[in-house]
């Protein structure tokens, strides 16, 4: 079978690695992890770097730094990974979910701009498998109105906007190192060029040895150094991931033309990280995007429905039509996206695919 995605590890991995658990410095005290802190705020041109067990700890510590709890409303995109909206719920404060523009991943400006109410404390930016939203009009709009942007970049590290790197266009961002552009096993960062916010963040990542923090409920959300030490091998490798994924993309485009499949264009001045590339059924494609999934897999394959919206879980459901959502949920699959594929791979399962989707 091929897979979805495998994260591209080798000798240097194992060589920082080794090393770490040589030192003896296994835990978040180690070396490696203000290493990686150090090099991830210098990729992405921001002031400070707060490593953390998950890009999950990310959001939530973002949005707690941030003082948002009850009765705050963060707007979010409703197609994106549910860690977004549970970082907000479980602070109390509601998620406003917002649709994508027509036929891409992002989320639509226009639809923010419609779901602002004086209760928004914060708009919630997702880089969908690796697509930068449009920042400048978010942040733009959001700050008019006194709010705060978060950016998700964690299917985006590597992605760039308007030559800016993703993870330095909003007040802060968090990364996620689950197989991701990078993997450590689990992990993630948070990002910003505020140092008071970088400071809270800090505080609220893991209990204090004294007792004596003022904050209540403080939970573990450390990095080890073991996952910091494959980070930093990781980092180096981040843009040749992407140089390979971007590629992979290229050659399923390509490939996919003149069919009833087809991915998602990128948009002038923004380049994507292409986590998983997304590739949209249409009306004329003659079989359904689950049963392409299932022939996909009979041939070896594997594929999978991209993101289900967020507005039809029980937990949050949200009568508001999202059209827009609804429609690349229901067409989208993703497919093998490794960096280990080589273009002529995705040309040779981009033919499986056009021969499966033609019944
Ligand atoms: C957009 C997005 N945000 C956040 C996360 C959460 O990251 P983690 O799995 O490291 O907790 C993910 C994970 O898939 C994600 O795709």
């Amino acid at each position: 079978m091929i897979p979805l995605d495998e994260p591209v590890v080798g000798d240097r991995e194992i060589e920082t690695l080794t090393d770490c658990i040589r030192s003896g410095w296994l835990s978040w005290q180690g070396p490696y992890v203000a290493e990686l802190e150090r090099l991830a705020a210098r990729y992405a041109g921001v002031e400070h770097a707060v490593s953390v067990s998950s890009g999950t700890s990310a959001l939530l510590l973002a949005v707690r730094a941030l003082g948002i709890g009850p009765g705050a409303e963060v707007i979010v995109p409703t197609l994106t990974f549910s860690a977004c909206i549970w970082a907000i719920t479980l602070h109390g404060a509601v998620p406003v979910f917002a649709d994508c523009t027509p036929g891409r991943f992002e989320i639509d400006p226009a639809a923010v701009a419609a779901r602002i109410t004086p209760r928004t404390r914060a708009v919630l930016a997702v880089h969908l498998y690796g697509y930068p939203a449009d920042m400048d009009a978010i942040v733009a709009l959001a700050h008019r109105h006194g709010c705060a942007v978060i950016e998700d970049a964690a299917q985006a590290f590597g992605a760039r906007y308007k030559d800016r790197p993703v993870g330095s266009l909003a007040d802060v961002a968090c990364l996620s190192f689950h197989n991701k552009l990078m993997a450590t096993g689990e992990g993630g960062m948070v990002l910003t060029s505020d140092a008071g916010l970088a400071r809270r963040v800090a505080e609220l990542r893991a209990p204090s040895p004294d007792n004596r923090a003022a904050d209540r409920a403080v939970l573990n959300h450390r990095l080890s150094n073991l996952a910091a030490a494959v980070g930093v091998a990781q980092i180096e490798r981040l843009d040749a991931v992407v140089t390979a994924k971007r590629a992979l993309a290229a050659a399923y485009t390509e490939a996919l033309a003149g069919s009833s499949l087809a991915t998602v264009p990128e948009l002038d001045g923004r380049r994507g990280a292409w986590w998983r590339c997304p590739v949209l059924t249409s009306p004329h494609t003659p079989v359904s995007r689950d049963r392409l999934i299932a022939r996909l897999a009979e041939r070896g394959i594997a594929a999978r429905g991209v993101f289900h919206p967020m507005h039809r879980h029980p937990a949050c459901e949200d009568r508001t039509p999202f059209p827009h959502a609804d429609d690349l949920s229901a067409r989208g699959l993703e497919v093998p996206s490794s960096a280990r594929l080589t273009p002529d791979d995705a040309r040779r399962i981009a033919h499986v695919l056009r021969a499966a989707a033609d019944g």
